[in-house]
């Protein structure tokens, strides 16, 4: 089987990881993997039927009987995520799953059958995967890695307004609390917290505009993969 060409995307909520990874994928024509969705789907449901998030192994129940799967078949822009076979795109963005989705995110046995999902993808297409722990847990032997970041205050501020876009108003205190929050939780769990692999790139989005990132991604991908392009 030919050897498929994996890029790993990790880094703290609203480094830009998802549209630096979409548009990526675009220009390179992989598929897309955005594997904070799968967890934000997860939540959605754990949520919706009203669960106990104390109960672990009710939660790890839930996971194992729930399907989640990602459709580009509208393009890699207007990717959709289905829980159970329902279109739960646009409700895994809500202020409520992102307040919970890092708690379901820390169970280990939820990272494993996520993981699993996650890594059967890899096999058989060229991806872009963006998420906290894919250059370290789910594709250690990605060809390239990248670990995204930026300050605080910008990483707020991009959260704030992509929430706005969707019509939640939610105060910029607020946001911060809640990435704050997110950060915490996603860098001391236990399994797979958010870190930086060894061997990934370091990119500062502060004060990069989304072209610029893209560009530099681009450039080594497009070097290292000059003989396949
Ligand atoms: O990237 P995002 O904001 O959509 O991710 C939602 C949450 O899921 C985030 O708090 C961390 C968690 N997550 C994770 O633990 N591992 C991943 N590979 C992707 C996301």
């Amino acid at each position: 089987m030919k050897e498929t060409v994996k890029i790993a995307i990790d880094g703290p909520a609203g480094a830009g990881k998802s549209t630096v990874a979409k548009i990526i994928a675009q220009r390179l024509g992989y598929i897309y993997i955005d594997t904070g969705a799968m967890y934000r789907a997860l939540t959605y449901k754990i949520i919706q039927l009203n669960l106990d998030l104390k109960d672990t192994s009710l939660l790890i129940n839930c996971a194992n009987n729930t399907s989640i799967t990602l459709d580009n078949s509208l393009g890699i822009a207007n990717q959709l995520v289905y829980c159970d076979g329902k279109d739960v795109t646009e409700l895994i963005r809500t202020p409520a799953v992102n307040k919970l989705v890092s708690h379901v995110a820390q169970i280990s046995e939820i990272r494993t059958i996520m993981v699993k999902i996650q890594q059967k993808l890899g096999l058989t297409n060229n991806i872009i995967m963006d998420g906290r722990d894919i250059g370290s847990v789910v594709l250690p032997e990605a060809k390239y890695k990248f670990f995204l970041t930026a300050a605080l205050e910008e990483r707020v501020k991009r959260r704030q307004k992509e929430l706005l876009e969707k019509g939640y108003n939610v105060e910029y205190k607020t946001v911060m609390n809640d990435l704050l929050n997110r950060d915490l939780l996603d860098t001391t769990r236990e399994t797979a917290p958010l870190k930086i692999a060894e061997d990934a790139i370091i990119i500062d989005t502060s004060s990069l505009t989304l072209a610029e990132v893209v560009e530099k991604i681009l450039a080594i991908v497009m070097e290292g993969e000059k003989d396949a392009l």
